[in-house]
């Protein structure tokens, strides 16, 4: 008996929403192409986040090139360690993710274990391709990254990036100018990502190549606790299943925000902000609340440089909870990396709201005996003496790997107050990360429906109608007597609204209807006899299958109103 993975990715293929890539050479796993409505959908989520993070939180969309150079890498610390466990079958010879295995063969732990502890845990485990029992296997590290080189004959190494994020870290100094050197700002990017997983067998949730929505937000590491627009989401509501509850095996808790961070469940209110932003902006693009969980990482699940990490899993009924989104407070590991590595400044002068008095011991050398006496080494004395702790008898300075010893009437120390206009600081990243792909298959998941219409079988997808990639449907109920003009006029008008119509006069009309629900087109306007007559068409609800009759001009807001949510089909 299919499932709903084999149903939906077969109305996907036939009905061009995702295809498998370069098919005609046989496909690759990992690769898929989206097809005209796949990509119409896509679009749609895309521009779903923009209206959260560009819109509504004003952080400015950058696009970055998919390949780096090594440097990069070096510093976020893919080239050494962004690896994932792989073994070989020595039955099929087939590669295989050596922790997926212990999962599949009940192993626990695989995520903590060095490889050649996980080698013998897995050894009484089935290949999960060819089904015999692994036996005797190296386990060793498979770096996920795509390399390359930069430029013919060169050697010059480059990486495609394993995640959008980075380009907005070494964007950062440039970044800060744009936002006129002020915090909090942020930076976001949608793009491709590359990742050469070992094996990607399930369908859109694991690709080699993927769309991430990434946003980077830089803050001051003491103003975690004080999202300026907190009390937009202080009181949302959800169930957040932290590392305490996973830990006694116990179901997630509902809470708010504003009680989730008081009670110290999430770490920051910056990190509460954008997980009940992204519950709402997951449940906008059509996924159902009793589907959506928030789990906390374990400790030793974080990534190296998180302090703390929700993410969203989406429930599958194939895969079971897939995570879709993640959120990490990052804090300054990304921008101190880079800025070691590239030798340059990743940090922000905060001044003070009033500059602080400091007191300060200045050691001024006396520059006309130090010079006659130290001649070429004066200089870096005079620069190794700022530094120094002086005692009664002098100071010890450290030039050109010499110890030397300057007798103290050399110098004088003068002990200051000064003003202190502000300080130097190195903002902390809150990183949501979402997986455009993983999404667009939720979506679609959990839109596949079948039921009856007209005694027969109907398969629909009831997307919601913001994400549907045509939005409203025009029939003639004939495609003669005036009535196909009609249409096409109707057809014609919403389009200059901005609104994808689409004019279809083949078939009988309950086949056009069973067409346009099958790819989730949510509302369909019919023109018939009456039309020419009254100036009134139906308009039919997919879900419902009902139709009401309105006046041709009134199309013109009512449609948009559906597709926004701020009118109901119900109460037409
Ligand atoms: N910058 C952080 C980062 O990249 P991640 O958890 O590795 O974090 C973020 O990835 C999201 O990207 C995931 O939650 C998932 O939705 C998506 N993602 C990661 N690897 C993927 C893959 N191989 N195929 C499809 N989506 C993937």
């Amino acid at each position: 008996m299919s499932d709903v993975f084999e149903n939906v990715m077969d109305l996907a293929k036939r009905r061009g929403f995702i295809w498998p890539t370069s098919e005609c050479y046989g496909a690759v796993a990992g690769f898929i192409d989206y097809g005209p409505l796949g990509a119409m959908m896509k679009r749609r989520i895309e521009n779903i986040w923009r209206h959260f993070y560009v819109v509504q939180e004003g952080y400015y969309e950058i696009e970055c090139p998919t390949i780096a150079q090594e440097a990069v890498f070096i510093a976020s610390g893919h080239v050494k360690g962004f690896s994932d466990k792989m073994c070989q079958c020595p039955h099929c010879k087939e590669y295989l993710r050596a922790d997926h295995v212990a999962d599949g063969g009940g192993v626990s732990g695989a995520a903590t274990m060095d490889n050649a502890t996980l080698a013998a845990a897995i050894a009484g485990c089935k290949c999960p391709a060819c089904d015999e029992v692994l036996g005797c296997v190296d386990v060793y590290n498979f770096n996920l990254m795509f390399s390359t080189t930069i430029g013919p004959g060169s050697q010059r190494v480059g990486y495609l990036r394993p995640e959008t994020a980075q380009g907005m870290f070494v964007d950062f100094s440039r970044l800060l100018r744009f936002y006129r050197d002020k915090l909090p700002f942020g930076a976001v990017q949608i793009g491709k990502s590359y990742r050469n997983e070992i094996s990607p067998r399930q369908g859109m949730i694991r690709l080699r190549e993927f769309t991430q929505a990434e946003a980077e937000i830089f803050v001051h590491p003491l103003e975690k606790n004080h999202h300026p627009a907190f009390v937009r989401y202080a009181n949302y509501r959800m169930p957040l299943l932290t590392y305490t509850h996973q830990h006694k095996c116990e179901p997630a808790v509902e809470m708010t925000m504003r009680e989730a961070v008081d009670a110290g469940v999430i770490a920051n209110e910056y990190v509460a902000y954008y997980v009940a932003l992204t519950h709402e902006l997951l449940v906008t693009v059509g996924i159902r609340p009793d589907r959506l969980r928030f789990r906390q990482h374990l400790p030793d699940e974080r990534a190296h440089y998180a302090t703390d990490c929700w993410d969203a899993e989406v429930y599958s009924e194939r895969f079971g909870w897939v995570e879709t989104v993640g959120i990490a407070d990052r804090t300054d590991y990304d921008l101190n990396a880079h800025a070691a590595q590239s030798k340059t400044s990743m940090s922000v002068f905060i001044q003070y709201d009033t500059p602080k008095k400091v007191e300060r011991r200045r050691i001024i050398p006396n520059m006309g005996v130090l010079g006659k006496q130290y001649r070429q080494k004066a200089k870096a004395i005079f620069v190794a003496l700022e530094t120094a702790t002086p005692t009664a008898e002098g100071a010890d300075v450290i030039v050109d790997g010499e110890t030397i010893h300057i007798p103290a009437d050399l110098f004088e120390i003068r002990d200051e107050v000064v003003d202190v206009r502000g300080e130097e600081i190195v903002p902390h990243v809150i990183e949501p990360s979402y997986g455009i792909d993983r999404m667009c298959y939720a979506v679609l998941e959990q839109a596949y429906a079948e039921d009856t219409a007209d005694g027969e079988k109907r398969v629909v997808l009831r997307l919601t109608p913001k994400v549907a990639p045509v939005q409203v449907a025009v029939f003639p109920l004939m495609a003669r007597d005036g009535l196909d003009t009609l249409s096409r006029d109707i057809t014609s008008t919403l389009q200059k609204q901005g609104i994808l119509a689409e004019y279809d006069d083949s078939g009988a009309i309950g086949r056009r209807y069973r067409r346009q629900d099958e790819i989730g087109t949510p509302f369909a306007v019919t023109v018939d006899y009456e039309t020419k007559e009254t100036g009134t068409v139906t308009l039919r609800d997919r879900d419902s299958m009902k139709q009401v009759r309105l006046k041709i001009d009134e199309l013109q807001q009512t449609i948009p109103g559906l597709i926004e949510g701020s009118m109901q089909f119900a109460t037409l």
